[in-house]
This record gives C-alpha cells, sequence and structure tokens, in this order.
C-alpha cells in the first residue's frame, strides 16, 4: 500500500494519467487517488443537450460539450441529424474516454477526456439509456432499452460490433471488478442478466426483483453486492452477487432513482437518491449476505436528486438534482454527511460521473467547451395540491399533486409536470390565474398506475412562453371531476 501510494504521488506529480480499471471511483479506501485538478465530473443534461463538465477540486465549471440543439431548437426539423436527449453516462476505466448515450436519437458519442474532441459516434439500437465501457478501454456495452439485447460498441472505431440477447429491455450495463462478468437490469423483466464477457453470453438470470422496471442500478467497488433501483415501485432489490439472488428489498420511496456505493469508516456504505423528497438516503452494508441498515437522509439543496457518484478517495459525494439544474457536493466525511458546496450545470441532468485522471496536467482540458446549457438563472420549480376538490369521493390522502418546472428554451420556455397520487385514468389541468380568469396551460391524463385506483403522470411535457408572461406563484391544479 505505501509503494502504491507513493507510486500515486509520483505518477500525479509527473502528470500520468495513473488511474486504472482499479482506481476509478466507486473504489476500495487506498485504491482510488485523492481528489485532483486532473479529475473530472461530467452530467448528462437531457433538456439542454450537453454534458456539464465540472472541476472537482475547485468546483469550477469549466463550459458544456454541445451534443446538438437545446429542445425544441431544430430538433423536429426533418433536416436535423444531431443528437437529441443526452442521458446516460459511461467512462473507460483508463478515464481517456467518455460515453454518452442519447435516449432519443439512439446514438453512443464517445469523448476524449483530455481535450472534449469527439472519438466515434455510433447509432444503435432503440433507446440507449446507459452504458459502460469493457476493461479492455475499447468495447461499449449499452443498455438499449428497446429491445431485448445489449449491443456492443466500438468505442474508438464506432459501429456495432456484436449483440448479447438479454431479455425484457436492457437498461443499464455493469461490470464487476475484474471485468470478466457483465450485469444487466430491465425495464420488463423483474431479473439481472449475468453474462460472462468473453463469450458474450447470460450465463445466470437472478430472477425475483422487487419490480419489473429498474431503470438504474450500481455495483459495489468490492464486486460483492448490486443494487437495482425501481423508479416506478420507489423501492430497491438487494443482490448477493456471490449467492446471485435477492437478499431483500428496501422501501426507499418514490422516484427513486440511482444507487451508488461508498467505503466510510472502512465500512461499505450504499445511496439511493430519491426524487420526490429530495434527498439521498444512506445505509450501511457490512456484509453483502446481510440486509443493509439505514442510518438517514441527506437532504438535496434542491429538487429532485438523481445520478450520483462518489470522489475515487470515498471523501465526497457528488448529486446532480435534475429539477434545479445544480450538482450539490456531499462531504462524507462529516457526521452526518452534508451539502457542502452546489453548483449550476446544464439543464435535466439524468446521471453524473467521476473520471480519475481524466487530463494530464499539460492540459486544462477545457478544449471544445461551450455555455450551451448554462443559465443565470436556476429552473423555477412549484409543487401545487390539487385546487378544492367538489365531490367527497375524490377527497384523497395524500392529495393530488403536480410539481411543475419551467426553464428556457429554444424561443419557448419547456413546463414540465410530475403528477402524483392521482386518480387513475382521470384528466387534470394545470392553469394559469390572470386576474380572474384561468387560463389552461396544459392538459394530462394519470395512466401510469400505481395502487388500486391510483396513478402518477411522470413524464408531462409542455412548450410555451411562460417566463415574464405567467406567475409561477400563481398556477393552479384542477381535475375534470372537479
Ligand atoms: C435467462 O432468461 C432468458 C429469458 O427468460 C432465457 O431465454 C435464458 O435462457 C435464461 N438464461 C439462463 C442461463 O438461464
Ligand atoms: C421538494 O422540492 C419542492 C420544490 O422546492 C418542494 O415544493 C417540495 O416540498 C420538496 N419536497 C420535500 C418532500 O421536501
Ligand atoms: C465515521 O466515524 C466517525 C468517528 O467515529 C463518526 O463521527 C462518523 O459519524 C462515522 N461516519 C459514518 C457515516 O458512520
Ligand atoms: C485553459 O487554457 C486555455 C488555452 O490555454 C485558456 O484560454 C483558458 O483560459 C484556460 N481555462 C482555464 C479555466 O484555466
Ligand atoms: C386523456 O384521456 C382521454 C380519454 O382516453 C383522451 O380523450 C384524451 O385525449 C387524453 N388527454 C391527454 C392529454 O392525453
Ligand atoms: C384505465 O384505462 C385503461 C386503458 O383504457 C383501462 O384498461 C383501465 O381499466 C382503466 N382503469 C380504471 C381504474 O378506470
Amino acid at each position: 500500500m505505501q509503494t502504491r501510494a507513493l507510486y500515486t504521488l509520483l505518477a500525479l506529480s509527473l502528470g500520468v494519467g495513473l488511474a486504472s480499471a482499479w482506481d476509478q471511483a466507486p473504489a476500495l479506501p487506498g485504491r482510488g487517488a485523492p481528489i485532483s485538478g486532473s479529475d473530472r465530473i461530467y452530467t448528462g443534461d437531457q433538456s439542454s443537450n450537453t454534458i456539464t463538465v465540472i472541476k472537482p477540486s475547485s468546483g469550477e465549471i469549466l463550459g458544456t460539450i454541445s451534443l446538438g440543439d437545446l429542445r425544441l431548437g431544430n430538433n423536429l426539423n426533418p433536416q436535423y441529424v444531431k443528437v437529441v436527449g443526452s442521458h446516460g453516462l459511461g467512462f473507460s476505466p483508463d478515464g481517456k474516454l467518455i460515453v454518452s448515450l442519447a435516449v432519443t436519437s439512439n446514438t453512443v458519442t464517445v469523448f476524449r477526456t483530455e481535450d472534449n474532441s469527439v472519438v466515434s459516434q455510433s447509432f444503435v439500437d432503440r433507446n440507449a439509456h446507459e452504458a459502460f465501457f469493457q476493461h479492455d478501454n475499447r468495447h461499449i456495452w449499452v443498455g438499449t432499452r428497446g429491445v431485448d439485447r445489449i449491443d456492443i460498441v466500438d468505442g474508438l472505431k464506432g459501429g456495432v460490433v456484436g449483440y448479447v440477447e438479454s431479455y425484457g429491455g436492457p437498461s443499464k450495463v455493469v461490470f464487476s471488478p475484474d471485468g470478466k462478468t457483465a450485469y444487466a437490469n430491465h425495464i420488463r423483466s423483474p431479473s439481472l442478466s449475468v453474462i460472462d464477457v468473453a463469450q458474450r453470453r447470460v450465463v445466470a438470470n437472478i430472477t425475483g426483483l422487487a419490480a419489473v422496471f429498474s431503470s438504474d442500478m450500481m455495483i459495489s467497488p468490492d464486486g460483492q453486492r448490486l443494487w437495482a433501483a425501481h423508479k416506478m415501485a420507489g423501492k430497491v432489490s438487494v443482490i448477493d452477487l456471490a449467492a446471485q439472488r435477492v437478499i431483500g428489498v428496501l422501501d426507499t420511496g418514490a422516484e427513486t432513482n440511482h444507487a451508488q456505493f461508498a467505503v466510510i469508516n472502512n465500512t461499505m456504505h450504499g445511496f439511493v437518491t430519491v426524487a420526490a423528497t429530495n434527498e439521498t438516503k444512506m445505509y450501511s452494508q457490512p456484509h453483502a449476505s446481510e440486509m443493509p441498515v439505514y442510518l438517514g437522509a441527506i437532504p438535496a439543496s434542491g429538487v429532485e436528486p438523481h445520478g450520483l457518484w462518489p470522489s475515487a478517495d470515498n471523501t465526497r459525494l457528488y448529486v446532480v438534482n435534475e429539477h434545479s439544474d445544480t450538482v450539490d457536493f456531499i462531504d462524507l466525511t462529516a457526521s452526518p454527511p452534508k451539502v457542502v458546496k452546489t453548483v449550476n450545470v446544464g439543464q435535466e441532468g439524468q446521471a453524473l460521473i467521476y473520471v480519475s485522471g481524466a487530463v494530464s496536467s499539460a492540459s486544462n482540458g477545457t478544449q471544445n467547451l461551450g455555455k450551451q446549457g448554462l443559465f443565470d438563472k436556476p429552473a423555477l420549480n412549484k409543487l401545487l395540491t390539487e385546487a378544492k376538490p367538489s365531490n367527497a369521493q375524490s377527497n384523497r390522502s395524500p392529495p393530488p399533486t403536480g410539481l411543475v418546472t419551467v426553464r428556457p428554451e429554444s424561443g419557448l420556455d419547456m413546463l414540465q409536470v410530475i403528477g402524483r397520487n392521482l386518480r387513475l385514468n382521470t384528466t387534470y389541468t394545470v392553469s394559469a390565474k390572470v386576474s380572474n380568469s384561468l387560463i389552461p396551460l396544459v392538459d394530462f391524463n394519470a395512466t401510469a398506475p400505481t395502487g388500486p385506483g391510483c396513478g402518477t403522470a411522470p413524464q408531462v411535457l409542455a412548450f410555451l412562453k411562460f417566463i415574464g408572461v405567467y406567475d409561477i406563484d400563481k398556477l393552479v391544479l384542477t381535475s375534470k371531476a372537479d
């Protein structure tokens, strides 16, 4: 360990990007390098269609990589050939490449971390969501949710070079620390595929996950456990990878997003972002064969925390707040851990990754960066409760709500609604109160069932001129039953 620490120090002072598979975050204690000026954080910003590049050592926003136009720019134009829907992110174990997944245009774009230049761009199967590099620093395994197979892309030359059948719309792929095994979760099957990387073949299915829909998941740096998050059900399936079985389910809460791990006080800790309550829940799990113990929640500075990743030295955890367009820096050495800094990033952040040794000291790594998606004013948020339901039957507890988020886009503003605790198959309207009249802005139906007669509307979008026209504090939520 001492030799290794010395080597790391030597390598860092020489400006050599040292990180290897083993050393990237999340890393075991003593393996990952301390936070340095060579490290970078990246966020996948869906609405601004960008990747924000952050220098964690100083907290500076270096700029954004543009993948195409802002939402509703030219994206609906028949001649548009760029990317739509910057979402997932992964990186090569040597820290030299990152991969960006676009859910709408089905594109996989690889960038060189040193100068943010494009290495390759590939067109893959429907709904490329999350992906990761194989340990060869070249091949990328892509969770393509629209089909029943994983696409394998050559990240250097570009192009799909292979497939792995994986039933149920594979959503994300992660690799074991030794790189020999890959795992894929799904959005249409309560199962985890266990894949032999060399054979490119599923060798086992871990079944009995808590829900059919698992968008995100994470493997711990010791390779012993995997937590599969279920956003719609608000749960996390806890999987013991040695035993290849689900050992239990955590009731984490509505809109549970991503899971991550960090080793604190020599004990493995798991973290889960719970968007509906604006917090990151923290658990300790000393043994992979035993259920985690809940320790408490770390309040977010903003709304709808989503992607998260620790630094390689396990001292910080970074969380992107999807509906505030910010990233929180959490100090994991504080007791209890808390947010110590918040920075503004691109719009509607989904994934967040931390890459050690991304740039050499010869470069400040700001080439090819611009300002797209970075706004002085943060996104506006307002939680509406349904206005006076008229009949006793519709007096629900908890009451129907709509979280409204407004941001500037190309020429128009985007108004987003997340409807919760709604009556299933009922039409709701968000209106603006102007003088004594209500101007309807958007209708939506509660179509995603969550319980008997109950539903949500997770992805309502409308585009209109809002900022400077309407007042977010004067919005009203009503239903057709009123
Ligand atoms: C895993 O499940 C899929 C889908 O049900 C099935 O086709 C495949 O044979 C299973 N593989 C193994 C190794 O059990
Ligand atoms: C989350 O943030 C929204 C917007 O600021 C706020 O209205 C809501 O009360 C918060 N939720 C919780 C559970 O704190
Ligand atoms: C780690 O140990 C310190 C010192 O005992 C304690 O104050 C802190 O709460 C611990 N952190 C966690 C996350 O348990
Ligand atoms: C990075 O380097 C470029 C070119 O030398 C310089 O123009 C720019 O100001 C530098 N940016 C930072 C954040 O240091
Ligand atoms: C809501 O559902 C009704 C009945 O199916 C349909 O007529 C209406 O178009 C839907 N509204 C929206 C906004 O999807
Ligand atoms: C809601 O609508 C769907 C599709 O039309 C239908 O299958 C379902 O039975 C309806 N549920 C309720 C509670 O009305």
